[in-house]
C-alpha cells in the first residue's frame, strides 16, 4: 500500500543549516515516526521550545514530542557517545528518552574512535585544499561501510566476545595504516575501545531493531512518518559541490536507501531553505559576499556553527541553485526559513542564473560552480523588524514581495515562513501538508 499521502520528507535545499529542526519541529506534531536516513553527529539540529534551547546532533528532532517514535535508520552514521551525551542531557531536562521513543537501526554504522582520529589527521595533511569537515569522523566512518571488511554495524555491539576480536583486528589495520601515512599519530588502546563499546551495547541494547521493518509495517498500516534530512542538498555526496560535501546521500532520494523503505514512502516534500545562504567548510559559494553584507547576515542570523561553533560563510539566496536541488528532490513546496534575518536592507539581491564564459547557463551543474558569474534580480528591502508578523498580511509589502519572488523563482509555492527561532514564529502561508493548512 502506499502512503505517499501521509508521509513528509523534510530536506534542506542549500548547505544545510538551513533551520530543519523547528520544521521537523512543528511537523512532527501530527507523525508517529520521525526518522534520520543520513550523516550523523555533524549535522545540528536547533530547537527552541520557550526559554529553552535543545541542540540535536544525533537524536532525531521529534524526541520532544511525546507520542513520536524516532528513528536512527541504517542510513546514518551512529556515534554512540554522542549519542549518549544527548540522551542523558535530555533526560536531565525531563525529556523521556528510551525503547519506546527511540529506536536506533542495528544495520547503521558505528563511529569508531579511530574515525575521528583520520578525519583530523586528513585534514591537517590537506592544508589549504581541506574539505573543512566537521572533524565527526563522518567521512573516515561511511568510507569504511564501503569498503566492509573495517567497519561496524550497531548490531555487532550486542555481541561482547566478537566485537573484542573485531576491534583489535581493525585497531591493527588503522595501526598500521596511520603510521605509515601520518606523523606520530596517538596510539589506539584496542583493549580500551573494546570495553567502551561493550558498554555502549549493552546500555543501547533495548533500543536497537530492524528498523526497516518497523517502518514498513507501519506504512503497511498508513501511520505518518517524517524522514528529517540532515546537511543540505549541495552537500549531498552525488549531486553536490563535490569533493566539498559530507558523505552521505542526504536528499530526498536517499530516503529509501537509508531507513529501508520503498521510494513511495517518501511523501511529501518540503524543501527547506533559508531566505539568504549560509556555508560551514571549504568550497564554491558562487553568491558569497566576503563582506560587510555577508558579516551583517552573520551577526543577524547568529550564523556560527551548531555543532563545531565556526562562523558560517553568507551571502544572498541562490535561487538557480535551490531550483536544482528542488528538483531534485522533487519538493512539492518550501519553507523558507530567516525571513527575520533580512530587515534593515535596502535592497537584495536573488541569484537568478549563472554566466559562465559570458554565457547563460541552462542546466544547473554543481561542479562548475567556482567559475561562474552569478545574474541578479534586486529587490527593494524592508526596515520593520517582522518576529511577531502572525501572517503573510502582517509582513511588510517588501517582505511579501520577497517571498512572492522566491515562489516566481522557483516554481512552487512556499508553504511556510519563518520569521523568529520560536516554535510560534512561524507564517503559515500556501501549504499543502496535512495537519498545517489553515
Ligand atoms: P563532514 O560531514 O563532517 O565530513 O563535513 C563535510 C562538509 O559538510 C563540511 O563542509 C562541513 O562543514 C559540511 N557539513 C556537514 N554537516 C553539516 C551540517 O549539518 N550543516 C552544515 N554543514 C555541514
Amino acid at each position: 500500500m502506499n502512503n505517499a499521502s501521509v508521509n513528509v520528507t523534510v530536506v534542506g535545499l542549500q548547505w544545510g543549516d538551513e533551520g530543519k529542526g523547528k520544521v521537523v519541529d512543528a511537523l512532527s506534531r501530527g507523525c508517529r515516526y520521525v526518522v534520520r536516513f543520513c550523516g550523523g553527529a555533524n549535522a545540528g539540529h536547533t530547537v527552541r521550545v520557550g526559554e529553552e534551547r535543545y541542540a540535536l546532533h544525533l537524536i532525531p528532532s521529534g524526541i520532544l514530542h511525546e507520542n513520536v517514535v524516532n528513528v536512527i535508520g541504517n542510513g546514518v552514521a551512529f556515534d554512540p557517545a554522542v549519542a549518549w551525551q544527548e540522551i542523558d542531557a535530555l533526560r536531565q531536562r525531563g525529556v523521556k528518552v528510551a525503547a519506546g521513543n527511540l529506536r536506533i537501526s542495528a544495520a547503521a554504522q558505528v563511529v569508531m574512535p579511530w574515525h575521528g582520529m583520520e578525519d583530523r589527521l586528513s585534514e591537517g595533511r590537506l592544508g589549504d585544499r581541506k574539505i573543512g569537515t566537521t572533524a565527526r569522523g563522518i567521512g573516515p566512518c561511511y568510507a569504511d561501510k564501503a569498503r566492509r571488511t573495517t567497519a561496524v554495524r550497531v548490531g555487532e555491539l550486542l555481541d561482547p566476545a566478537a566485537l573484542r576480536e573485531k576491534v583489535r583486528r581493525i585497531a591493527d589495520v588503522k595501526a598500521r595504516t596511520f603510521e605509515a601515512l601520518y606523523e606520530g599519530p596517538d596510539p589506539i588502546d584496542a583493549e580500551a575501545i573494546a570495553e567502551e563499546f561493550i558498554e555502549h551495547g549493552r546500555r543501547l541494547g533495548p533500543m536497537i531493531a530492524n528498523t526497516g521493518a518497523l517502518l514498513r509495517r507501519a506504512i503497511a498500516s498508513r501511520e505518518p512518518i517524517l524522514f528529517e534530512g540532515g546537511q543540505g542538498s549541495m552537500l549531498d555526496i552525488d549531486h553536490g559541490t563535490y569533493p566539498f560535501v559530507t558523505s552521505s546521500p542526504v536528499t530526498a532520494c536517499g530516503v529509501p536507501a537509508g531507513a529501508g523503505v520503498p521510494p513511495s514512502a517518501v511523501g511529501q516534500v518540503v524543501g527547506l531553505v533559508k531566505a539568504y545562504t549560509s556555508r560551514v567548510g571549504a568550497g564554491p559559494f558562487p553568491t558569497e559576499q566576503d563582506n560587510e553584507t555577508g558579516q551583517r547576515l552573520r551577526d543577524r542570523g547568529h550564523e556560527y556553527g551548531t555543532t563545531t561553533g565556526r562562523p558560517r560563510r553568507c551571502g544572498w539566496l541562490d535561487a538557480f541553485a535551490v531550483r536544482y536541488a528542488a528538483d531534485l528532490s522533487g519538493a512539492g513546496e518550501i519553507a523558507l526559513a530567516l525571513l527575520d534575518v533580512l530587515s534593515g536592507f535596502d535592497e537584495l539581491k536573488i541569484c537568478t542564473g549563472y554566466r559562465l564564459a559570458g554565457r547563460d547557463m541552462e542546466d544547473f551543474d554543481p561542479q562548475i560552480m567556482g567559475e561562474v558569474e552569478c545574474v541578479y534580480e534586486t529587490v527593494p528591502g524592508w526596515d520593520e523588524e517582522i518576529a511577531g508578523s502572525a501572517s503573510f498580511d502582517d509582513l511588510p509589502d517588501a517582505a511579501r514581495r520577497y517571498v512572492d519572488t522566491v515562489e516566481a523563482l522557483l516554481g512552487r509555492p512556499v508553504g511556510l515562513i519563518g520569521v523568529g527561532p520560536d516554535r510560534e514564529a512561524t507564517i503559515v502561508h500556501h501549504t499543502g501538508v496535512r495537519g498545517l493548512r489553515a
